[in-house]
C-alpha cells in the first residue's frame, strides 16, 4: 500500500447522476433536464466500466462510504440504485458500517421510492428541502411544496437510520426574523444533520442574469452577517452545532462521506463531470470526467472510463487544497499534515497575525480551526495562511 499523509481519513466513492427533471435558477451543478426518459440500463453498464477502471487504479482499498449525488440520483428508479451499489461492492470490500448516501429531491413521488433505496443498500439520505415557505420555493424554482418536503422529510426518516435536510437562506428580501421562525420549525422536523447554505450567485445562472439586471437584491454583506450569526446561535442551541461552515450536526452524526473530503482522505469520483483525489506511485491524483452525460456515456463505451483529466498534484498544491478543505471544517488542520503535505511549514508570522486577530485560533494538538469571527471571511484566511 502506498503511503501518503493523505491515506488515513478513508476511501470514499463518489457517483455522480446528472439529471433533474428542471433546472433550478440558482444552481450551477452538472444536471441537464431531458425529454425523453433516461436509459438507465445502459449508464448502469457504464458506470460497471468505469467502476471497474478505477478500481483496477486503487488496489487494496476498503469502501468506508459511497455517495449518490446529482443532479437528482431520487430519479433513478430503485434497481438502477442497487445495481450501482453491488457494482462497487463487487470492485472493492466495503465496511460493514460503510455509510451509503444518497440525495433526494422531496417530491411525493421520489419518497415513494425510499423503501426501494433501502433495499438497495442506501442508509443515509440527504433531501434538498431549501425553504419552507411555498412563495420562496417557486421563486428557487423547486417543483415542491414546503408540505410535500417536510411529507418527504417523514418518510425518509421511517426508512432510513441517518436523514439530513439542505436549506437555502440569505434569499432575497429574508428578514432575521423570517428565517429565524423558518429555522426553528426545520430543527423540529430535522433528525441529526441540516445543510445551510447562504445563497449563492454562481456564474451562467438564471439568478446571475437576474442579479446583473438589478432584479434580484440580495442581502448587504451586514444582513447576511446577521442571518449567519442567527443560524449559529440557533442551531447551537438546539444541539446542532456547526463542524463544517454550512454543516451541523448532533455529534457523531457528521456526514462521514463529505468529512472525508474536507480531511483530505482519498476517493473516486464516478459518472458525469465527477472529481477524484487519488494516491498513486506518482502521488496524489486530481481526475475529473466528461461533464456531458451522453459524451461521457460514449467515451466509456469506447475507452472503459470517462476521465478527461489525470493531474498529479504539485506539493505545492496538496498544501493549498488541503487548507481549503480542512479549514472549513470547526476541528481545523493538523499543520504537521500541511507541512508534509506541501513539503515547507505554514508561515509563524502569518499565523501569529491571524491568531492576533481572533480570525484562528490553535485547538488541543496544535491544530490550527477557524474562529466563529473567521468564518464569514474564510476565503480570505485561507489565502492568507496559503500564501
Ligand atoms: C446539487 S444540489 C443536489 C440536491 C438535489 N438535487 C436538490 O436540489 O434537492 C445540493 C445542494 O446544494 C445547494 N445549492 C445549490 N446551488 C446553490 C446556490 N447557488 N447557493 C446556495 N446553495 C446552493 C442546495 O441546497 C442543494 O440542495
Ligand atoms: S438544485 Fe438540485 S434539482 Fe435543482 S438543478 Fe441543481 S441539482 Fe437539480
Amino acid at each position: 500500500m502506498i503511503d501518503h499523509p493523505t491515506r488515513d481519513a478513508g476511501f470514499g466513492v463518489y457517483l455522480h447522476w446528472p439529471f433533474c427533471l428542471a433546472k433550478c435558477p440558482y444552481c450551477d451543478f452538472n444536471s441537464h433536464v431531458r425529454a425523453k426518459p433516461v436509459d438507465e440500463a445502459r449508464f448502469v453498464a457504464a458506470f460497471r466500466r468505469e467502476i471497474a477502471a478505477s478500481a483496477a487504479l486503487t488496489p487494496g482499498r476498503t469502501v468506508t462510504s459511497i455517495f449518490l449525488g446529482g443532479g437528482t440520483p431520487s430519479l433513478m428508479q430503485p434497481q438502477t440504485v442497487a445495481a450501482l451499489i453491488d457494482a462497487v461492492a463487487a470492485a472493492w470490500p466495503v465496511a460493514p458500517d460503510a455509510e451509503v448516501t444518497l440525495e433526494a429531491n422531496p417530491t411525493s413521488v421520489e419518497a415513494e421510492r425510499f423503501r426501494g433505496y433501502r433495499a438497495a443498500g442506501v442508509n443515509r439520505v440527504s433531501l434538498g428541502v431549501q425553504a419552507l415557505n411555498d412563495a420562496d420555493l417557486r421563486r428557487l424554482g423547486r417543483l415542491h411544496t414546503a408540505q410535500e418536503a417536510l411529507a418527504a422529510v417523514a418518510v425518509a426518516a421511517a426508512h432510513f437510520e441517518r436523514t439530513s435536510f439542505d436549506l437555502i437562506y440569505a434569499r432575497p428580501g429574508q428578514t432575521s426574523a423570517a428565517w429565524a421562525a423558518e429555522l426553528r420549525e426545520a430543527i423540529a422536523h430535522a433528525a441529526e444533520h441540516l445543510s445551510l447554505y447562504q445563497l449563492t450567485i454562481e456564474p451562467d445562472t438564471w439568478f446571475e442574469r437576474l442579479y446583473k439586471a438589478g432584479k434580484l437584491v440580495l442581502p448587504t454583506p451586514e444582513e447576511a452577517r446577521a442571518l449567519y450569526d442567527v443560524t449559529q446561535e440557533i442551531c447551537e442551541a438546539a444541539g446542532l452545532p456547526a463542524y463544517e461552515i454550512s454543516n451541523h450536526a448532533r455529534p457523531g452524526a457528521e456526514s462521514r462521506h463529505n468529512l472525508l473530503y474536507w480531511r483530505y482522505g482519498e476517493y473516486v469520483g464516478l459518472g458525469p463531470g465527477a472529481h477524484g483525489r487519488i494516491v498513486t506511485a506518482q502521488g496524489r491524483i486530481a481526475t475529473a470526467t466528461e461533464k456531458h452525460p451522453e459524451t461521457w456515456l460514449e467515451l466509456v463505451e469506447r475507452n472503459g472510463h470517462g476521465v478527461v483529466t489525470q493531474e498529479v498534484l504539485t506539493a505545492e498544491e496538496e498544501g493549498d487544497e488541503f487548507l481549503l478543505m480542512g479549514l472549513r471544517l470547526r476541528e481545523g488542520v493538523d499543520p504537521r499534515r500541511y507541512e508534509a503535505l506541501a513539503g515547507r511549514p505554514l508561515d509563524e508570522r502569518r499565523i501569529a497575525d491571524l491568531l492576533g486577530e481572533g480570525l484562528i485560533t490553535r485547538r488541543i494538538g496544535a491544530r490550527l480551526a477557524v474562529t466563529p469571527v473567521g468564518f464569514p471571511v474564510l476565503d480570505a484566511v485561507v489565502a492568507d495562511l496559503a500564501a
